[in-house]
């Protein structure tokens, strides 16, 4: 039994010109412990459906469809109930999260009022908890007294997974969660979040446009265009052999570090813009090349398309 059924999830929002069907017929399921990979260039409805399970949705509403976690039904129950088991049971972490960080508040206040308001603790229980957080997100717990301006990205992204988790949730949902990152330190983050999953047998829906960090972080993926799911399957089976011709697209569009071709291929039409391939594809080279860095720990956190072409590059080499 899944811990998470979404069927036929339909939301509009509601422009001059008409409804834009953002979400048009969404349906998947996520076990417990299991993460799914949400992908598609942008403006295909990702955010749509992650702010739809969070009941988020503004300019707009669902029009259509259901969403039951662990056979409560989330959209039709009362918003009173529904805000009792966000954080509890469902959070979201996303990159536009960052900039709710209230700026005149320390981070581990900021924790301890979303554990107090959703957990029945003492406050020095929940500053207990908070320390614990920061300390599971590899964050010194002495920065709880930081303010959110005083913490690198990085940090504040940890910051931002250590509320996600403050109220042990079974599914969490991670919406571009480190595209702003420098490529260093996504990895890190997305390492921390892998880790964490196994360690908390979380549920993941993890959103990206980059389809490297879904490669390594998911074990199934759903390609997503226009506001439907073109393309769902394991993430290997969907890397290695895309049957939807947008996914053979999107795939081809990754670029490969040991290619002398500069210029990844395209999806005609509207830009995709999905890897940003010619910076990107110095920035790998680049790190690579330092000693610093553990190139294979690179490799792996960069990319699974990556993993896959530079593989199949290095075997046709050795052939
Ligand atoms: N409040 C809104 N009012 C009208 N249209 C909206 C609104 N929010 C989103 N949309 C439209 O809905 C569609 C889906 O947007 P959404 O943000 O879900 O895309 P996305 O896949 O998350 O894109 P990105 O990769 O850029 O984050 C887009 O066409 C977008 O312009
Ligand atoms: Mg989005």
């Amino acid at each position: 039994m899944p811990i998470l059924q979404v069927e036929n999830l339909r939301t509009h929002y509601f422009t001059d010109e008409g409804p834009v069907k953002a979400a048009d017929g969404v349906s998947f399921t996520l076990e417990k412990g299991e993460s799914i990979g949400i992908a598609g260039e942008s403006g295909c409805g990702k955010t749509t459906v992650a702010m739809s399970l969070m009941r988020l949705i503004e300019g707009g509403a669902v029009v259509g469809g259901k969403v039951i976690l662990e056979g409560l039904s989330l959209l039709d129950m009362p918003m009173k109930q529904f805000r009792k088991i966000t954080w509890d049971k469902i959070s979201l972490v996303s990159q536009a999260a960052m900039g709710a960080l209230n700026p005149v508040k320390t981070v581990g206040s900021q924790i301890v009022e979303a554990i107090r308001l959703h957990m029945d603790l003492s406050k020095s229980d929940a500053w207990e908890r908070t320390r614990f957080l920061l300390s599971q997100v590899k964050v010194d717990p002495l920065r709880a007294k930081s303010y959110p301006h005083e913490l690198s990205g990085g940090m504040k992204q940890r910051v931002m997974i250590a509320m996600a988790l403050a109220c042990n949730p079974q599914v969490v949902i991670a919406d571009e969660m480190t595209t702003a990152l420098d490529v260093v330190t996504q990895a890190q983050v997305l390492q921390l979040l892998i880790g964490l999953q196994k360690e908390l047998d979380l549920s993941l829906i993890y959103i990206s446009h980059e389809l490297s960090i879904l490669g390594q972080a998911c074990d199934r993926m759903i390609i997503m265009y226009a506001g439907k799911i073109v393309e769902m399957g394991p993430t290997e089976t969907v890397f290695s052999e895309p049957g939807h011709p947008y996914t053979q697209k999107l795939l081809s569009s990754n670029m490969d570090v040991h290619s002398d071709c500069a210029i990844p291929e395209s999806i005609p039409g509207k830009p995709p813009d999905l890897l940003n391939p010619q910076s990107r594809r110095r920035q790998v080279k680049d790190l690579l090349r330092k000693d610093a860095y553990d190139p294979h720990f690179l490799h792996r956190a960069l990319g699974g398309a990556l993993i896959i072409q530079a593989t199949m590059q290095r075997d046709r080499h050795h052939a």
